[in-house]
């Protein structure tokens, strides 16, 4: 698909970008500020594995703010990224042939971060229920080789933020059938207007000791390149963790480490804020274009910045002599006939759908938003 959208922009034509995972936005002045410090101040050598005795400590204090649980600094680990902070937890936790619950659709890495750990992902379809995970599907697929659930809240890419109820329901389950919940928050900070992000363990404190969390600056800081995520687990993990990534990746930028511990000391809210009430109107903005389209199913996003749009109505039209015959085919005709780079749900283990970032420029989010209402109304 990068290979077509160059070519087509080679050849002079405007593609509209809907496919990214990160925000359109220069990241915050107070991390600017921070790394500029961190270089002058010459920190240039490595730092511990697990991140600055500092940062650890200031992780540890939001994370118990967020959890509504105390947390210590030795029970949070600094990584290069939610990402590495998902793989330790692969790799320390799941052993051959362990079974993962994986809710679908899913991020794309889960399930082969499941792989790299020679476990087995089973997943639950959340599509029958608008996209929210239930507590009586989860019981389902529980077997004696459970070893851990993976929940993504709010979700990549629905967009759905699953609430207290089943999520209170999901913890007991845990309990009760000693699995891990690995709780991916990346987005937590980007939750639309009248939503709130429910933390797992806000709602069921005894999960603390079955609990990995996972987050990350990158969406909350706007610094996806610098690479800069966290995890938060029962001391022995977090050391176990500490031993795989010393012998992997060492610790994470420093500059970023220090850049974010001076950002975290001074931050007021405003950043994050500002940017959720940009998005919030891209949304608005967005959903009116698609209540338009021709038999597009949507369930109006609650968090994140991603439409996930079910088309399954088209595939097996034409356009022309050409048949659209699956979902892939469909993104690559969206970005051919009407430069619009979508990214095809088969990737997330949903081939009836596209996921659409609203995270770029107001006008590219209505311009590209046209586009795709025309081509849908021109298939048949
Ligand atoms: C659900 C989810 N988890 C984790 C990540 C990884 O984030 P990071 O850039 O901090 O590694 C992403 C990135 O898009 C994501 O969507």
């Amino acid at each position: 698909m990068r290979t077509i959208a160059n070519e087509l922009k080679a050849q002079g034509l405007q593609v509209i970008n809907f496919a990214a995972g990160e925000l359109d936005v220069d990241t915050d002045e107070l991390v600017k500020e921070g790394a500029r410090k961190a270089i002058d101040g010459g920190h240039n050598i490595y730092t511990p594995t697990l991140g600055l005795p500092e940062l650890r400590k200031q992780v540890a204090a939001l994370v118990t703010r967020h959890a509504g649980v105390a947390y210590a600094h030795n029970e949070v680990g600094l990584t290069a990224g939610a990402k590495q902070a998902l793989y330790n937890a692969a790799m320390v936790l799941i052993d051959p042939e362990d079974e993962v619950i994986i809710p679908a659709p899913y991020w794309v890495t889960f399930p082969t971060q499941v792989e790299l750990a020679q476990g087995r992902p089973v997943f639950v379809d959340t599509r029958p229920h608008g996209y929210q995970l239930l507590a009586s599907d989860v019981q389902r697929a529980i077997t004696p080789r459970t070893r851990a659930l993976i929940l993504n809240t709010p979700n990549n890419p629905t967009g759905a933020v699953y609430g207290r109820e089943e999520l209170a329901k999901i913890a007991a389950l845990a309990i009760e059938h000693d699995f891990w919940v690995i709780f991916d928050e990346c987005y937590a900070s980007l939750v639309r207007a009248g939503h709130r992000h429910k933390h797992i363990l806000a709602i069921e404190p005894r999960l603390k000791e079955r609990a990995v969390l996972v987050n990350s600056f990158s969406k909350s800081h706007a610094l996806t390149g610098w690479r800069l995520g966290y995890v938060a687990a029962p001391a022995e993990v977090i050391k176990a963790m500490e031993n795989l990534q010393g012998h992997t990746t060492s610790n994470p930028s420093s500059v970023a480490q220090y850049a974010v511990s001076h950002a975290l000391a001074h931050d007021d809210g405003s950043f994050i804020a500002a940017i959720n009430r940009a998005l919030d109107e891209r949304l608005r903005q967005a959903l009116a274009i698609v209540a338009d389209m021709p038999e597009v199913k949507v369930a109006p996003p609650q968090g994140a910045f991603y439409l996930f749009l079910d088309i399954s109505a088209h595939l097996g039209r034409r356009l022309g002599d050409l048949v659209v015959a699956d979902v892939d085919q469909f993104c690559e005709l969206a970005l051919r006939e009407a430069q619009i780079a979508l990214v095809s749900g088969a990737a997330f283990g949903d081939p009836s759908s596209v996921r659409v970032s609203y995270a770029i420029a107001p006008g590219d989010v209505v311009e590209g938003l046209h586009r795709l209402r025309r081509l849908l109304q021109r298939l048949r």
